[in-house]
């Protein structure tokens, strides 16, 4: 029998895990219209993301990178009533989009989009004391991983999770070489959360619709 290739075993893992669901299908659908890169995480990905936010029964929920609000809704779809997530985005045009597409989830009074510069957002969120938070999914300019590493650190409880998207990026990641800044940036990332004294974290690879790559995860073991 012929080896099935990564995407059609995707296939078959979504249809036992993530099946069809209109509204996610509508916000793919109106965020590639609306000229959105498809950055997005796969489904099954963010099935994890949704059940490591219920694994830490999270209330409030911080993403960094918002794009048309694809993964925002696996995880506002993990909280209960009264959950709330706050996500950050720096482009109108997909802030705009990700409205939109909460809209249709009918979760936007669950979300907080707050627009401008991920690390100027942090520093706002930190100043008026927002948070804790339960989980932090970080997936936005991978050249400032390092940053919302110390700014997911101020806002994470103990218990919490911080969690990385794009870590491995088709293997670039072990090329200690590699001119690209997003790859230094999630180097650094890693090496940060190998040896921080408040983490205990692991990296794992991924393969599938989205090619190759992974997620670092990272349990924060004592409070800021
Ligand atoms: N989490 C989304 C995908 C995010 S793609 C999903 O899985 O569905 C990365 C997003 O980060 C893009 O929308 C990009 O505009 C945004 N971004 C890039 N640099 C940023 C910055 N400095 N501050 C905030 N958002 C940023
Ligand atoms: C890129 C960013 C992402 O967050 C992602 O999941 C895939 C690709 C990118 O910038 O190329
Ligand atoms: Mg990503």
């Amino acid at each position: 029998m012929a080896t099935p290739s990564w995407i059609e075993i995707d296939r078959f893992l979504n249809g036992l895990f993530a099946p069809s669901d209109p509204v996610l299908e509508a916000v793919l659908n109106h965020s590639a219209a609306a000229g959105l890169p498809p950055h997005n995480v796969s489904p099954t990905q963010g099935r994890l993301l949704a059940l490591l936010a219920r694994t830490v029964e999270a209330r409030r929920i911080l993403e960094i990178g918002t794009l048309g609000g694809y993964s925002t809704i696996w995880l506002a779809r993990a909280l209960p009533d009264e959950g709330r997530l706050v996500t950050l985005e720096v482009e109108p045009r997909h802030a705009e989009a990700a409205r939109a597409n909460f809209a249709r989830a009918g979760i936007s009074d669950r979300i907080d989009l707050r627009l401008g510069p991920a690390l100027d957002q942090l520093a706002q969120l930190h100043a008026e004391g927002s948070g804790p938070f339960d989980l932090v999914f970080i997936d936005a300019d991978k050249v400032n991983n390092p940053h919302y590493l110390d700014g997911a650190l101020k806002l994470t409880r103990r218990g919490g999770l911080i969690v990385a998207d794009n870590v491995v990026r088709g293997g670039s990641v072990a090329d200690a070489d590699a001119a690209d800044p997003s790859t230094s940036g999630v180097r650094a990332y890693l090496a940060r959360l190998a040896a921080h004294p408040r983490l205990s974290a692991t990296a794992i690879q991924t393969v599938g619709e989205k090619g190759h790559d992974g997620f670092a995860i990272a349990l924060v073991t004592a409070d800021p």
